[in-house]
């Protein structure tokens, strides 16, 4: 089985678009992540985890996901409104990655999901990602037409619907579509500092 660390930047990079922040996610957020996702609708959260999902494996969706993969939260003001997650190894290629996006359910069709996976291109491509695979179920056309604004051929995989995103050319179609606009990187996990501070030097 492959197994890669995904490099998630130290140095704080602030983003602002509009009155909406991104920063990466680390296992501080769990609380966070958990209300997010029992904020989603009934047939969001359906098609986030294509069906229904015990509270127990839901915690431990949210440890592994916050323990070993990128996930960028967008937020307003502390409400995280939407995540995007990365995630590598199991059988994936070793320059592949597979997504995932939740948006709360108000929040739909205003452009955060075409926000976030700018950014999670942006991430992909600094960890050596040629790859980004999109996987739904087939009546999800939110998520297909998403994937699509970003170069996806989506392809029946027996009952998935399967597009792969080439980075590159991801990156490309999102330069192309937001000529004048940044691309936006994600603030770093906020670093937990010892008791009385950093050491002096
Ligand atoms: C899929 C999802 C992440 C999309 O996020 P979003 O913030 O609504 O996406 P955007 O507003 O950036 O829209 C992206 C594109 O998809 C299109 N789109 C969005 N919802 C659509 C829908 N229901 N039908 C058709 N097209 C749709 C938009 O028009 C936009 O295209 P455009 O820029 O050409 O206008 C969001 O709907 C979601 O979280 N759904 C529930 C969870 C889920 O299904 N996750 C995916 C499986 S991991």
């Amino acid at each position: 089985m492959f197994f890669r660390f995904l490099f998630k930047p130290r140095e704080p990079e602030f983003v602002l678009e509009g009155d909406i922040r991104l920063r990466h996610l680390g296992p501080r957020d769990a609380a966070i992540f958990r209300d997010h996702l029992h904020e989603l609708h009934y047939v969001d959260f359906r098609d986030r985890f294509n069906g229904l999902v015990s509270d127990a494996w839901l915690e431990t969706y949210i440890a592994r996901s916050l323990d070993n993969a990128i996930c960028i939260g967008a937020f307003l003001g502390d409400h995280l409104l939407a995540v995007a997650e990365l995630h590598t190894g199991g059988s994936l290629g070793e320059h592949e990655a597979e997504s995932a996006f939740s948006v709360v359910s108000d929040w739909r069709r205003k452009g955060l999901g075409t926000l976030l996976i700018r950014s999670l291109l942006k991430c992909a491509t600094e960890n050596d990602i040629s790859t980004l695979i999109v996987e739904t179920g087939p009546q999800n056309q939110a998520m297909k037409a998403l994937a699509r604004k970003f170069g996806a051929k989506m392809q029946f995989e027996g009952d998935r619907s399967v597009g792969r995103i080439n980075v590159a050319e991801g990156l490309r179609l999102a330069g192309r579509r937001r000529a004048f606009a940044p691309l936006p990187a994600a603030m770093p996990v906020p670093v937990e500092l010892p008791a009385g501070g950093l050491p002096a030097h």
